[in-house]
């Protein structure tokens, strides 16, 4: 595991993020629209939403790497993107890259050494490599060649790349897509180890609703604004509903008023 640092399940504590009028354009079109929400500190919450309604757009802008952003963003209390954020916030994107001709431990180290180079930092490389093939459960794996791995297996190893410097804000772009029911259980309760762990705050995205309920809060997004956020209970009680899946649509039900142009957009 990476060293723990306090954890916090303080509601009042400072947030990993905060954003007000969070906007992106991309030609003349908001893809994220006004939205407004926090990421609690030390939680997982879920970003959850149909394909193509921004989850992509606005990890990206959380880590720094979305053009056209405007809005307030403020990443673990400094402005997104800020370079000093680079070694706090750890990123998996949508299709994370590994190289298949590397041993498991051989790509975990080319990626520490591009976080901590000079020779001098070696040992403490080792350790960081040790640390995240502990914490992904790949320690038995580490001299596998990563082609050789079940698809599981792969994402684990990308996760780990991003655990190497023991981010404070895990930001993970659909991680469970195409793995089997028992896996995107491990990698859930990895999720949550971490959070419990070593406070870290981590901000996954998934279009699948059940993935919703395992998680400590969630963002709801359609078509580029935030339908709803909270806690999976708070969600069901508010729409009076048994699943979140089912108040996701009664939600969508409200918001699709005659005349919505984000539901007429998506049709
Ligand atoms: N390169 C691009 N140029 C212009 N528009 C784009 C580009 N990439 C994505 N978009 C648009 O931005 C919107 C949000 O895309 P985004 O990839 O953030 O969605 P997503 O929720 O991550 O989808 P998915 O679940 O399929 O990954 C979509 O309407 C998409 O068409
Ligand atoms: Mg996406």
């Amino acid at each position: 595991m990476p060293p723990s640092r306090p954890t916090t399940t303080d509601p009042s504590a400072p947030p990993a993020v905060r954003a007000t009028h969070l906007t992106v354009h991309r030609g003349h079109r908001p893809v994220l629209d006004d939205l407004a929400f926090t990421v609690p500190t030390g939680r997982v919450t879920g970003l959850l939403g149909p394909s193509g309604c921004g989850k992509s757009t606005l990890m990206r802008a959380v880590v720094g790497t979305q053009r056209a952003v405007t809005g307030e963003l403020t990443v673990l209390g400094a402005p997104a993107g800020t370079p000093a954020l680079r070694s706090r916030v750890g990123y998996v994107t949508q299709a994370p890259s590994v190289y298949d001709d590397l041993s498991v431990r051989q790509n975990l180290a080319h990626f520490a050494a591009v976080l901590d180079p000079g020779r001098r930092a070696a040992p403490r490389r080792t350790a960081a490599v040790d640390d995240a093939l502990e914490a992904v459960d790949l320690a038995a794996h580490a001299d596998a060649r990563a082609g050789a791995l079940s698809g599981g297996q792969r994402s684990r190893v990308s996760l780990a790349v991003a655990l190497l410097g023991s981010p404070e804000l895990l930001v993970l772009d659909e991680p469970t897509v195409g793995l089997d029911p028992v896996l995107r259980r491990e990698l859930w309760a990895l999720f949550h180890r971490l959070a419990r762990e070593s406070g870290t705050s981590l901000l996954i995205s998934s279009h699948v609703m059940d993935e919703a309920e395992r998680c400590d809060h969630l963002l709801l997004l359609r078509a580029g604004t935030l339908l709803a956020a909270g806690t999976p209970d708070d969600l069901r009680t508010r729409t009076a509903t048994d699943s979140v899946e089912a108040a996701f649509l009664a939600l969508v039900d409200t918001a699709a008023a005659p005349g919505d142009s984000a539901a007429q957009e998506n049709r």
